[in-house]
């Protein structure tokens, strides 16, 4: 290296994903989309930059996210951030798009990066790709279900069976109210024992102190009010009939009273499916109910529950279970075209431009090897066929057609040669 030469690594959090990582992540991908479009779920590509102020406005200014991890920048007068989540800007294009007036029952679901300048660590990165499902413009409990029932089938059909799904509600309206009043109420005395964010939180939005990490607030939490205890007729039942749909689907759900999540656009069902062997990062997906967001977003009142599901901590847990299978790393094309002698690189060139023409993958030697050592690489690259072009071969219109896993060489003519790989392909070896 030179002196004024130096390296470069992904910033801190952030990872590459190699050809060899993509085969998992499309497995993840197919699966989840599968299950979403089963259920009427279309997929949507929103924006990966949105206002600043949409994500205030939506996740909350007095949250972690908001607060703390969001990559945010200027550009002209315009404040910008790189995503943090998926739902705001979900809501925001479908608000934007005129669907709450004219379609406004929609499923969407959405595969893509996040950003979240959090610590990095193990199943924690500052980019990280989210599984997000929204059902949009109902308040109908069987869809609260039937998002949760999704989620836990993404994880069985990869073959993690221990899920936990935690439930609770955290009612809406006047319910919530009484709620915060309450849990006021009781952190009142134990303030001055907190830490300066919970003190300044305690203020701003009292909820977001039970979200502090802090073991020594944990654990003047305990015994803090449940919003259970508080929630009004009709939002009780809305929350048994989540259950119970789901019950009637087989699926156990864990009442968890403590569980609020750490975004501001949740009304009653909030959810979240754990792998439990995972201890504290044991969070594999995170959802609920967000029913006045259409609303605070510009919109009309319209119901909605979605969740997010991240790939890295399902591959953490597909890891601690040992079932982390890779697929099979594929070889780059079918076929390798060897050069067999000199001045024929034009020749291979061009045949290999015909074959890829009629359907056929194929790549060439492009680092001036010898005959032998090309049919070398054929062999180590996994390749299912070496197509060798000689001079006599080029004279007489063929080209040799050597299978290399079955040692066998038949001598093809030109025009056929597209066919035969094809036909060869299609049977399974
Ligand atoms: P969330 O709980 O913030 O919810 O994130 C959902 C899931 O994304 C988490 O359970 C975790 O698996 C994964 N995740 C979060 N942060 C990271 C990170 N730094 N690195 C790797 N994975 C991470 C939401 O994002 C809501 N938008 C979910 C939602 C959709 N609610 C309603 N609709």
């Amino acid at each position: 290296m030179s002196k004024n030469q130096r390296t470069y690594r992904a910033p801190r959090g952030i990872r590459d994903l190699l050809p060899e990582d993509v085969a998992l992540a499309e497995r993840m991908e197919r699966i989840a989309a599968s299950l979403a479009t089963r259920r009427g779920f279309r997929e949507i590509r929103p924006a990966l930059l949105e206002e600043t102020a949409l994500f205030k406005r939506s996740v909350g200014e007095v949250t972690d996210i908001v607060e703390k991890e969001m990559f945010s920048f200027e550009r002209g007068k315009t404040h910008l951030s790189l995503r943090p989540e998926g739902t705001a800007g979900i809501v925001r294009a479908y608000i934007e798009a005129g669907y709450p007036r004219n379609r406004p029952i929609q499923r969407f679901f959405h595969i893509g990066p996040m950003f979240r300048y959090e610590r990095p660590q193990k199943g924690r990165e500052r980019m990280f790709t989210q599984f997000d499902v929204e059902a949009l413009g109902s308040m109908d409990p069987r869809l609260d279900a039937e998002v949760i029932q999704l989620a836990a089938l993404f994880f069985e059909s990869l073959g993690i069976d221990e899920i936990e799904v935690r439930i609770n509600s955290m009612g809406d309206g006047d319910d919530r109210d009484r709620y915060r009043d309450a849990v006021r109420a009781f952190l009142a005395p134990s303030m001055e024992a907190h830490c300066d964010l919970c003190r300044s939180r305690f203020e701003r939005n009292v909820l977001r102190v039970l979200d502090c990490k802090n073991p020594s607030c944990r654990e003047l939490h305990a015994g803090a009010p449940a919003i259970v205890d508080f929630l009004s007729p009709e939002n009780e039942a809305h929350f048994a009939a989540v259950r119970s749909s789901l019950e009637r689907l087989g699926r156990k759900t864990v009442l968890d009273s403590g569980l609020v999540r750490g975004l501001d656009y949740y009304t009653r069902t909030v959810f979240e499916l754990h792998h439990p062997p995972l201890g504290v990062r044991s969070a594999l997906c995170g959802g609920g109910r967000y029913d006045h967001l259409v609303r605070d977003l510009g919109g009309p009142d319209l119901g909605a529950v979605g969740f997010a599901i991240g790939f890295t901590p399902t591959l953490l847990a597909l890891e601690e279970l040992g079932i982390l299978d890779r697929p099979a790393i594929r070889p780059a094309a079918d076929c390798f075209l060897v050069a067999a002698g000199e001045g024929l690189d034009e020749e291979v060139f061009v045949l290999a431009e015909e074959l890829r023409s009629r359907g056929v993958s194929v790549v060439f030697d492009v680092e001036g090897k010898s005959l032998k050592s090309q049919m070398k690489t054929a062999n180590a690259g996994g390749f299912r066929f070496a197509l060798v072009l000689g001079e006599s071969e080029l004279e007489r219109g063929v080209v040799q057609l050597k299978d290399l896993p079955a040692r066998e060489q038949h001598e093809i003519a030109r025009e056929e040669l597209a066919d035969r790989i094809l036909e060869a392909l299609a049977v399974p070896s």
